[in-house]
Formats: structure tokens, sequence, C-alpha cells
């Protein structure tokens, strides 16, 4: 098959906790599939705030060297994104936005076409998680990533999360797989024009200052 390396970005502070067990088992039926499987732990790994200085839209890229640099090549490099967060006071917990907020390059310009990609929510019962797997899927839209759906798990305790919830997991990673042999391409939807719309029109009314943004949809044809 040709698509080969699959990765896990984990928000979770619990390394064995209900989002990596969540994760696991939507790795695990891509990895049965033929694919090289990885997770990357965000709590393990020094990433600083982003600072809003918009270099990463002015000149290219971020000035902070640090490990959004590796994790930003593993993301590259991998033709599958899964992102997994507990909720955390109703949204993603804060080293999922700290990563997401570092990413604001490929939001600006989605170059990560070309690749396929869930989320993963787990919550204890309190608020909607099935609005912060919207979210997250929306964040890998903004890159340019096919989203094709998502897993919720329940769990307080960690590893707590119930059987129903793993399967719910793996169906995201059957799903990917289908998707995959599908060439599953979903049209844009109204949202998605809107927020494209919104993006574009940022870009060209700051373009003497986010030149690095302007070039990218002016050689696309996109802008004039
Ligand atoms: C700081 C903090 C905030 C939390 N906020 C919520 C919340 O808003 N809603 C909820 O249902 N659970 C909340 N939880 C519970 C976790 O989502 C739950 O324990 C989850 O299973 C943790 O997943 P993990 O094992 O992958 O870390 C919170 C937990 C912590 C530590």
């Amino acid at each position: 098959m040709f698509f080969v390396k699959a990765i896990g970005i984990l928000g979770s502070p619990r390394r064995i906790g209900n989002s990596a067990k969540m994760l696991d088992a939507t790795l695990k039926v891509l990895s049965d599939n033929g694919f090289e499987t990885e997770v990357v732990y965000l709590a393990e790994k020094k990433i600083g705030y982003c600072l809003g200085c918009g270099t990463c839209l002015m000149k290219g890229e971020c000035f902070q060297r640090d490990d959004m640099d590796e994790i930003r090549k593993k993301i590259e490099e991998s033709n599958v994104v899964i992102l997994a967060s507990p909720m955390y006071y109703l949204n993603v917990t804060a080293q999922m936005k700290t990563f997401i907020d570092r990413m604001l390059a490929y939001g600006h310009r989605p170059t990560l076409t070309g690749k396929y990609g869930g989320s993963i929510v787990v919550y204890a019962g309190v608020g909607d998680p099935k609005a912060v797997a919207d979210y997250l899927n929306m964040v890998l839209r903004a890159w340019g990533i096919i989203p094709v759906g998502y897993a919720i798990g329940f769990g307080v305790l960690p590893g707590e999360v119930k059987e129903e919830h793993l399967k719910e997991a793996e169906n995201l990673g059957r799903r990917i797989l289908r998707a995959i042999e599908e060439g599953y391409k979903p049209e844009v939807d109204e949202r998605g024009r809107k927020l494209q719309e919104q993006l574009l029109k940022l870009i060209s009314d700051y373009r003497h200052i986010l030149k690095a943004d302007y070039e990218f949809w002016k050689k696309k044809g996109v802008l004039k």
C-alpha cells in the first residue's frame, strides 16, 4: 500500500491514560494493515508557546528551535494524522492547544494535503466532547488534512475507558483505511468555505506584512 506512516499526537499528560488507550486502538488497526505507527507524547516534549510574532506568516517559519521542529517533520512524513486529547475545562488540554498554536503556518498555508486524519476525545461526562472532536477535525482541515471522523471515550481514572469506546477508536482506524482505499474527497462545506474566505481576506488586507502567506496564495492563483 502507498500509505505507510500514521502518527498520533497525544495531548494527555497521562502516558497510559484513556486518550492513550483510545489512540493505541486506532493505531493498532492501522499497524495491522501495514502502517508504521508512532505516538508523539506532547507532555514529554519541549514546546514553547506561540509568541504571536507572526514570523511564520511573514517569513515562512517559526524562529523558535525546540521539539516542534522534529514533530513538524514527523507530521510531514506521515500519511495519517490522529489528534487525541482528554477534555480539560470543556476543551483540549493546554499541551494540545500549545502544539496547535505552533502549527499556525499550516493553518494559513495548508500544505499537509494528501493526508487523512481524525480525532479522539475522552471526557468524564461533563460538557460536549463532540464539539471538541469537531474542533480538532476543523484544525486538521485547516492544515489541508482530510478528517474522516472521530471517536469519543468516557473515563475518569487512567485506563478506565470502556471496551465499547475502544471499539469506536478501532472503527476510526477502519474508516481511515476505507477513506484511503476509496480516495475519499469530501465537498467543501459552507463553514469551510466561509473560514477560507475570511482567511484570504485577512491575508490580502495584510499582504504587505503576511508576505509568506500572500506569496503562497498568489502562486496558487487564488490571490492576485
Ligand atoms: C484539569 C482537568 C480538567 C478537566 N475538565 C473536564 C471537563 O471539562 N469535562 C469532563 O468531562 N472531564 C474533565 N476532566 C476529566 C478528564 O477529561 C478525564 O479524566 C479523562 O479520562 C482524562 O483522560 P486521560 O486519561 O487521557 O488523561 C478534566 C480533568 C482535568 C485534570
